[in-house]
């Protein structure tokens, strides 16, 4: 199995509709609004956040996340997974009335579980929600700047980017990276090549969360590929969300040719009906990478994670048999 690497998942957007059914029951929850026959079940972006939020909603206490996290790692690491990052969202932890703190310890149980179960390396990424504003981004951002958890190692910004402009989120960015912490963002999946463009100018990323718009402007993919910008790809995501019609008209492949820096990920796996390994075999299938190739795209998100460099040398090694550069 191709040894595989992920950057970018939600954890809330990775609970499976079984676990979830269960969540419900526990809590005495009625799902009919967003699962249906086991699975999830929205038509748009704004219906899918709804989705998300439903799910996000019936996990409450520091074990529900613990649970998230673990069974979330494990089953990526039977697909062949030795590194994931996540990203977390306080915002959705204290809706259900749960801390900042609280719902990132838990998470760090299930890391530590998983860990010990399987093997598996990971990281969190703390978000703010672009749509729920400037206010709660900055919060989002204290928190992940001070929190001290050893497996916070980044600082992004999901939901919908159609919504504000990033310079208003500049101070959020900042205070993360001061603090030391990876910085990545979405953009240029809902927005166009604008919209990285003013990511990039004033967010500084390392990472792009998406950014695949980029492919309309050829100067801008020029760009990405100069500064070595990763791209977090996700394309099953990209043609469920009807960002592009099918695979055979996704940029992967261009941006890839055109020497940009690209990473496979699932984004929101079950929503999406899809995994890191059917991302990997996506870009087998659709996008004619042969296994040397995929290696290559593993290598390339152990080089752009947020871990310290002991650990990086640690995951390189463990795919240094594999990858022949
Ligand atoms: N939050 C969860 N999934 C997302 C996506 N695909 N884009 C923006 N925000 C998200
Ligand atoms: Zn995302």
């Amino acid at each position: 199995m191709i040894p595989k690497a992920e950057l970018h998942c939600h954890i809330e957007g990775a609970a499976a509709p079984e676990l979830v059914l269960r969540q419900a029951e526990k809590y005495g929850a009625d799902v009919s609004a967003f699962i249906r026959d086991g699975a999830y079940h929205w038509h748009d972006f704004t219906s899918f956040l709804k989705a998300y939020d439903g799910a996000a909603g019936l996990f409450r206490t520091p074990e529900d996340y613990a649970l998230l996290s673990e069974t979330y790692l494990c089953d990526l690491a039977g697909q062949g997974a030795i590194y994931a990052e996540f990203f977390t969202s306080p915002d959705h932890a204290s809706r259900v009335g749960l801390s900042a703190r609280s719902y990132t310890e838990g998470l760090g149980e299930g890391m530590r579980r998983a860990r010990e179960r399987t093997g598996i390396e990971a990281r969190m990424i703390v978000t703010g929600v672009r749509h729920v504003g400037v206010e709660a981004v900055e919060r989002a951002a204290q928190f992940a700047a001070g929190c001290g958890h050893a497996l916070v190692t980044g600082f992004g910004m999901a939901g919908d980017e159609r919504m504000g402009h990033p310079r208003d989120f500049a101070r959020a960015f900042d205070i993360a990276r001061e603090a030391g912490l990876g910085i990545t963002v979405h953009a240029g999946e809902f927005g166009g090549p604008d919209s990285i463009e003013a990511a990039l100018d004033a967010l500084r990323p390392s990472r792009i969360g998406h950014g695949v718009r980029a492919i309309e402007k050829p100067a801008l993919v020029e760009r990405l590929s100069a500064e070595g910008v990763v791209l977090e790809v996700c394309p099953v995501s990209n043609v469920v969300l009807g960002v592009f019609p099918g695979f055979a008209s996704h940029p992967f492949p261009a941006l890839y040719a055109a020497g940009c820096k690209v990473t496979l990920n699932s984004d929101d796996p079950p929503h999406f009906h899809t995994s890191l390994g059917h991302e990997y075999e996506v870009a087998s299938r659709h996008f004619g990478l042969d296994d040397a190739a995929l290696d290559v795209i593993t290598h390339t998100a152990l080089e752009a994670a947020f871990v310290d460099e002991p650990t990086r040398s640690a995951l390189l090694a463990r795919i240094g048999q594999h990858v022949a550069l």
